[in-house]
Order: C-alpha cells, then sequence, then structure tokens
C-alpha cells in the first residue's frame, strides 16, 4: 500500500480513539465529529498542554549516594570509581571497564590505545555528534567518512570496501540515536583487512545485537553519560574491552600515563608513555552507582512506546521513522529519528512542519546533523584540520586533495535535509504521550493545505 493513499480501516488503525471520526472515501479527512480543529499555529487550540516527562530523573538514593560521596571527602578518582568499574562491566557482560570524564575521552583514549595515531585513516560515518569526529582528528588521523543507509540511518558496510586503503587502520561505527550499526558486516569487513573496530555506542546504551550489548561487540566500546544521555552522572564516559592490555593502555593515558593499579607515580612505576587526564571524579561516579538501576526499566518504556508511536505514525504519508536491522533485539531509543518528506506536506518546508508541531504542544528538534546545517563531514572543523600545521606535516598535499574530492556522502546529505528528532524522554512517560504526538502529527497532515 502506497503511504499517501490510506484505507480507512488503516487510518481508523492508527488513530486514537476518539479523535479521530471521519474519514472520506479519497483518502484522509479526520478529526470528523471531534474536529480537528484549526491549528494551533494559526489560532486555534493545541493538542496538547501538559509537558512532557523532564530529564534526568533523580531519587533519594541518587541524593544519599552523591551525599556519601561528597562527605567521605575523596572526590577525585577514588575506591567508589573501581566499584563501579566493576559493577558496569558484569551487568554490559565485558571483561574491563574504565570509566572516564566524557564519551569524547572515552573515544579518543580507546583510539590512542589501539595505536591509531598520525597518517592512519578510519572510517566512521557523517551522520553523528562532532565528538565522534573530534576523537580521530585529536590523535592526527584521518577520518574517511563512509555514507549511510538511508532506512537505518547508521553507517553502510556495503559502501565501506571501497574506501579502505592501506592507510585504513580502523572503524568506528556509531550506534546512532539509540538504534545498532550493522555489527555482522563491520566486523567481517574488519578481520577481512585486519582492523581495529571501536563502538561509538554513546547514544545507545542497552540496545542489543542478536541479544548482546552494543559496545561489546568490538575491540573497544564507548560510551557517554553526558546529560541528555540514557544513563546519566551529568558528565562522565566510559571504555568496555575484552583485552586486559588494551584496557590498561587506556588506563594509562587517561591518568597521566600511569600505570594501571598504582596511584602514586613516585617509586611506583611512574610515567613511562606520555598521557593526558581524562579520570572520572567519586561524586560523579556516585551518582552512576544509583542511576545505572533505572535504565533496564526505562529502556524496556522507550522501546514499548516507541514501537506505539512507530504504529500510529508510519503510514502517515511523508513521515517515516527510523527503521532497525532485523538484528537489532532492543533499542535504546536515545531519540525517536525519523524523515519528513515536504512532498507530502504541499512542500511545506520542515521548519515550518516544526514549528507548527511546537504549537500543538509537541517539541522537536531538527534531526542529528544539521546543528549548522551541514553534515558533520561537511562542517567548518574538517578543512581547518586539515589546513592544521600538523596535518600539513603529516600528509600530503595530493593525499589531503584526494580525501577533500572522496568527502561526499549523498545519502548523508538528504538524510539531513529531512531529519527530525524527537528527544528520548517523552518516551518514558505514558501511552497517552505518544497518542498526543501522532495526533498533532496527523492534525497537520489534514491542515497541510493551510499552511502553504
Ligand atoms: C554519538 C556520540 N558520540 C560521542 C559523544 C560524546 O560524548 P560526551 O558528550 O560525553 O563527550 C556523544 C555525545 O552526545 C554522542 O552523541
Amino acid at each position: 500500500m502506497k503511504k499517501n493513499n490510506l484505507t480507512r480501516r488503516q487510518f481508523l488503525g492508527t488513530a486514537s480513539a476518539g479523535t479521530i471520526a471521519a474519514v472520506s472515501s479519497g483518502g484522509i479527512t479526520a478529526y470528523g465529529n471531534k474536529k480537528a480543529g484549526e491549528l494551533a499555529v494559526l489560532g486555534g487550540n493545541p493538542v496538547r498542554t501538559k509537558r512532557f516527562p523532564s530529564w534526568p530523573i533523580i531519587d533519594e538514593t541518587d541524593e544519599k549516594s552523591v551525599l556519601s560521596a561528597l562527605r567521605s571527602g575523596r572526590w577525585s578518582r577514588g575506591k567508589l570509581v573501581t566499584t563501579v568499574e566493576e559493577r558496569f562491566a558484569e551487568l554490559m557482560g565485558s571483561k574491563y571497564c574504565l570509566l572516564t570524564g566524557s564519551g569524547t575521552q572515552a573515544l579518543n583514549a580507546a583510539l590512542h590505545a589501539l595505536g591509531i595515531g598520525a597518517g592512519d585513516e578510519v572510517l566512521t560515518t557523517p551522520y553523528t555528534f562532532v565528538a565522534t569526529v573530534d576523537a580521530i582528528l585529536l590523535e592526527d588521523a584521518l577520518p574517511v567518512f563512509v555514507d549511510i543507509d538511508p532506512e537505518t540511518f547508521q553507517i553502510n558496510p556495503d559502501k565501506m570496501e571501497e574506501k579502505i586503503t592501506e592507510n585504513t587502520k580502523a572503524i568506528l561505527p556509531v550506534h546512532i540515536n539509540g538504534g545498532v550499526a550493522n555489527m555482522d558486516k563491520i566486523n567481517a569487513i574488519a578481520g577481512k583487512y585486519n582492523l581495529k573496530v571501536i563502538e561509538d555506542a554513546c547514544q545507545a546504551i542497552f540496545a542489543e545485537w542478536r541479544g548482546k550489548k552494543v559496545g561489546t561487540l568490538s575491540d573497544l566500546g564507548c560510551f557517554s553519560f553526558q546529560t541528555s544521555k540514557n544513563l546519566t552522572c551529568g558528565e562522565g564516559g566510559v571504555i568496555l574491552g575484552d583485552d586486559e592490555k588494551v584496557i590498561d593502555r587506556c588506563y594509562s593515558f587517561h591518568n597521566f600515563g600511569r600505570p594501571r593499579g598504582k596511584y602514586m607515580p613516585r617509586d611506583r612505576g611512574g610515567h613511562p608513555i606520555l598521557g593526558t587526564k581524562y579520570r572520572i571524579s567519586t561524586i560523579h561516579a556516585a551518582l552512576l552507582d544509583t542511576q545505572i538501576y533505572h535504565v533496564e526499566e526505562q529502556t524496556e518504556k522507550r522501546s514499548e512506546n516507541a514501537d506505539y508511536l512507530t504504529s500510529r505514525i508510519k503510514e502517515i504519508p511523508g513521515i517515516i521513522p527510523r527503521k532497525d536491522y532485523k538484528e537489532t533485539t532492543r533499542t535504546a531509543y536515545y531519540k525517536y529519528a525519523l524523515r519528513y518528506k515536504k512532498e507530502q506536506f504541499n512542500g511545506i518546508p520542515r521548519e515550518k512542519f516544526l514549528s507548527a508541531l511546537r504549537a500543538e504542544g509537541i517539541s522537536c528538534s531538527w534531526g542529528l546533523g544539521v546543528i549548522e546545517g551541514l553534515p558533520i563531514n561537511k562542517e567548518g572543523l574538517i578543512e581547518e584540520t586539515l589546513n592544521s600545521k600538523s596535518f600539513q606535516k603529516i600528509y600530503s598535499k595530493e593525499r589531503l586533495n584526494k580525501y577533500r574530492e572522496q568527502n561526499h556522502c549523498p545519502e548523508c546529505d538528504q538524510l539531513c535535509e529531512e531529519t527530525m528528532g524527537f528527544s528520548g524522554e517523552f518516551f518514558i512517560g505514558t501511552k497517552k504521550d505518544m497518542d498526543d504526538i501522532a495526533d498533532a502529527i496527523l492534525k497537520i497532515y489534514e491542515n497541510r493545505d493551510k499552511l502553504v
């Protein structure tokens, strides 16, 4: 069935009870006896006036845990950090774990520990948060952008091999929007070309691929605990891995080059390698220690609500929710992402659609990758870094020019023109919250003629 030709039965099946009562023979007329009403943006009543659940959520156990850390006087990296690392590793199904001060630091330390550096190329996605690319560039390596899969918005492994050169050393897939990149294909390619794989799982805690948690499907997995994330302690990050030596290198790098397990440098190993300071504080770890126990239940709720919303909106012409691969056994829904096809909405630009949606009481943002109207591979930081002193010394002019010529990802460009996203915390509420979102979208669809 074509999306712009809903049958009466399908339409009623997707609409919330009591809201929509009339469907004309030729398609949707909607909101019959209750009347869709005037769009709020044109002076009508909004679909929703209530706020969505706010984020982050804390309770007494969080307060007690942080207070106890405060009172301990041990605010820098202390024993509690090690305890939380052990708990987290067990929970995730990984042998080793290192907490860091942020997800960006986790990614940077992971790349460093795996020996990625000057002259190397790392395959990654252009549809990501800037930190993924920063972490690569900070190691003086080149991020080589592989276009995305238009349905899942994840890096497209079928376009990976054409980008591999003798300088390719690693793949850095990002599990974007809480979905999961195609790890079977990525790991197969990595095996074939002897590449390291580091998962950027910052947006996807508790998402699963064939029943295994993301972040444990490769050499190293990195997460962020920044405030907006599904598990948060304000600012924080983590690296997961099964190779003790690699995690030890991560540890040393994150603690001024000091060997793991030796907190005082003098007489206990000193500083045999160059490092930096990427440590998490005990106060942040204390918050993580209690927040961690909410994630399972919240992830279930996010999934349940997101699935319901998808069932309500997937047949609306011009609204195409992001899909997951069949091997994805759990999605984390850090964001609920979709494509908005303006052609189906009488050409109404995305910004105007979003304003109408906000007026109905449903806040929604441009999707990821369009903060400056540009996907990451076209952001100024790339050219600025290519022109930096170190990059000019490391890479030949020819190599940099070739890099510029090949830095094109048309599928990602198109997605950035069309994508939109709802915040993940909307999904820890009720089914009624989902109905409001769906009803508002339907209302705008019904009244699209009036917005032109
Ligand atoms: C995909 C992705 N990678 C990396 C990061 C960086 O994490 P942090 O903000 O904790 O440094 C984020 C944070 O938003 C992210 O979304």
